[in-house]
């Protein structure tokens, strides 16, 4: 069938790139590693690499603790693409930049998105170290992937978002946590564009609105995920109280402290997924 348009010939053309350089390959999960938690890649096996900067439509990835490549390679058998650093709209992408690698993924015919990334707590409950699975989001990032022409010409516009965390992969997390004493916390998520951190009163209201943890990421690519038909799991790693919360004032430099510090944990969550 004929692209209908630059952005499906582009997404084409980025997918033969992959194909092309790390062969045909059945892989049974995207996986997109956040701040701090992107030396999970270095635990697979039978890698190879492909910066950001050599995919059509692509530029790398500037953010800090971000590395901007795929891997492919094997985690506990199962085959895995792997992004090892994401693209985030405060560094200037559109959400449908966002999105994009998620759809090469999906051109590709990966069934599945795992993302990840570093958060802050908005549930007072939470600890510093724990991972929040996410059983929702609120996308306060004031962008949508599906909110241009083209992706519309693709996938359906008006994406579906109920339940867009798989509830059954959802389970099996809550499981493998329970079972490996890996601690894991449930909760709604809060994308916001950022850069920069959220002020005391900003993280209030976020608590208001029912959110219990809040990051820069994630959402655009939920959705274009979902638009795309790809199940979705989210994970982050709390690496810090909200700004004000127990008088906590977070900065960059923490994030990928306490990221190093859960890269086997996670890796063993991945691990519980992939096994299921
Ligand atoms: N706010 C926003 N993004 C974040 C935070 C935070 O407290 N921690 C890690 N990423």
């Amino acid at each position: 069938m004929a692209a209908s348009n630059e952005l499906e010939r582009q997404l084409e053309r980025a997918a033969g790139q992959l194909r092309h350089h790390f062969g045909e390959v059945n892989y049974e999960a995207l996986i997109i590693l956040g701040s701090g938690l992107n030396a999970v890649a270095e635990k697979l096996s039978d890698v190879s690499t492909l910066a950001f900067s050599q995919v059509e439509g692509m530029q790398a990835s500037t953010a800090a603790g971000h590395v901007g490549q795929f891997v492919s390679g094997k985690l506990a058998g199962h085959h895995v693409l792997v992004m090892q650093g994401r693209l985030h709209g405060y560094e200037g992408y559109t959400a449908q930049g966002v999105a994009y690698p998620v759809w090469i993924a999906a051109r590709l015919g990966v069934p599945l998105l795992i993302t990840s990334n570093a958060a802050g707590a908005l549930n007072v409950d939470y600890q510093v170290g724990d991972f929040c699975l996410m059983s929702d989001q609120i996308n306060l990032t004031g962008r949508n992937p599906m909110a241009a022409a083209q992706p519309a010409q693709i996938y359906d516009r008006f994406v579906g978002m109920y339940e867009a965390f798989d509830p059954e992969l959802r389970d099996r997390v809550v499981h493998v946590a329970r079972e490996r004493a890996i601690s894991l916390q449930v909760g709604v998520y809060v994308g916001l564009l950022g850069p920069s951190f959220e002020t005391p009163a900003e993280i209030r209201m976020l608590q208001l609105l029912g959110g219990d943890s809040v990051a820069m990421s994630v959402c655009e690519e939920v959705i274009g995920a979902r638009a795309a038909g790809m199940r979705v799991v989210g994970i982050s790693l709390i690496t810090n109280m909200g700004c004000g919360i127990e008088g906590s004032n977070p900065t960059d430099l923490e994030v990928h402290d306490v990221g190093a510090t859960r890269v086997d944990d996670f890796y063993q969550l991945l691990e519980g997924i992939l096994a299921s």
